[in-house]
């Protein structure tokens, strides 16, 4: 394990951790102290990233579930939350992903719905009698940038996915008040391209056009409200390229050392108010909301993966 083990301990339960985002996921944050609980379909996936988590001294649990089964995703998360001895932060990760502009029929309507829209929602049940009882934790979905409107005009596939990511929005920003009450934050971090098999099919020049990042690339994302469990901390939506856009400008900025948010503001104002941005919505609310984020990023010096 790192000599970084800013996440000493906390029990992190991420779902669709068998590959991609979720598989990178696990090992920054076990590498960072945390205890992970593993959760998708496939067992052997599941186990051998356990063990190779183990190997390198870290703390790791896996069970078995299909998100778009709520029976088996209530069963995953309570033999997780026993394993791991408690829970503090549930990231909602698993997902897919069809291209087709509108769906040709009513199970693929079901399963791209129920798997990113209605598992995360089977998730978010199951922990809540764990936060509601000690009163704390936190949950991170993985949105994505094309549950923005104006990201999913300029991209036009994919309904489905729009539609249940920009659920998965509505619900990260409406649900925060009832939640707050049992000391809880939700947040959703929204990547855009990342290369993992999930884009496997998405056309060259549509990647070209925003770029593709690392999986590894979004661990500071998801390391900042995996440690800032703060229920005043929440509703927030992060569109990453542009939140390293805005990093990568602001180092430029104030080299070498981090600045106020009050220093940070107008140069962020002066840049983002540039109509080429738009495609993120309003990125300067975005900001505005996300400055503890930003500000974080800015700090990062953490090695990224052992
Ligand atoms: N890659 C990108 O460009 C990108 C961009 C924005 C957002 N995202 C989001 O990031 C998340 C992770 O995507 P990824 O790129 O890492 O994809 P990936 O490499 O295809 O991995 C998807 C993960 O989800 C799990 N999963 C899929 N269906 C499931 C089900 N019914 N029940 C339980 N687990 C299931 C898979 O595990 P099993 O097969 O073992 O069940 C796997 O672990 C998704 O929510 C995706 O929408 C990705």
């Amino acid at each position: 394990m790192s000599e970084h083990a800013f996440l000493s301990n906390k029990k992190i339960i991420i779902t669709g951790a068998s590959a991609g985002i979720g598989k990178t996921l696990a090992m920054g944050l076990a590498n960072f102290g945390a205890n992970v609980g593993l959760l998708s379909r496939s067992a052997d996936r599941l186990s051998e990233l356990a063990q190779e988590i183990k190997n390198k001294g870290g703390q790791a649990a896996f069970a078995t579930g299909d998100m778009q089964k709520s029976v088996q995703v209530h069963q995953a998360i309570n033999k997780l939350v026993q394993k791991l001895g408690g829970i503090d932060v549930l990231i909602n990760n698993a997902g897919i992903m069809d291209l087709n502009p509108l769906p040709d029929n009513y199970d693929e309507i079901d399963r791209t719905i129920d798997t990113d829209l209605k598992g995360p929602l089977y998730c978010t049940l199951a922990v809540m009698p764990y936060f509601s009882k000690q009163h704390s934790g936190a949950i991170i979905n993985t949105s994505s940038l094309l549950s923005l409107e104006a990201a999913a005009n300029f991209v036009q596939y994919s309904v489905l996915y729009t539609i249940a990511k920009a659920g998965l929005n509505i619900f990260t920003r409406t649900i925060t008040q009832r939640m707050n009450k049992d000391g809880v934050q939700v947040n959703a971090i929204l990547p855009g391209y990342v290369k993992t098999e999930l884009i496997h099919d998405v056309p060259q020049k549509d990647i070209d056009t925003f770029g593709a990042i690392q999986p590894e690339e979004l661990l500071p994302f998801f390391a900042f409200f995996a440690a800032n469990e703060d229920s005043k901390i929440t509703g927030r939506l992060i569109p990453v390229d542009l939140f390293k856009s805005a990093a990568h400008f602001a180092r430029k900025q104030f080299p070498g050392r981090v600045p106020t948010w009050e220093e940070l503001e107008p140069h962020l104002k002066s840049r983002y108010s540039d109509p080429k941005f738009a495609v993120y919505g309003e990125p300067l609310r975005l900001f505005s909301e996300g400055r503890k984020v930003l500000l974080w990023l800015l700090g990062w010096n953490q090695p990224l993966m052992k």
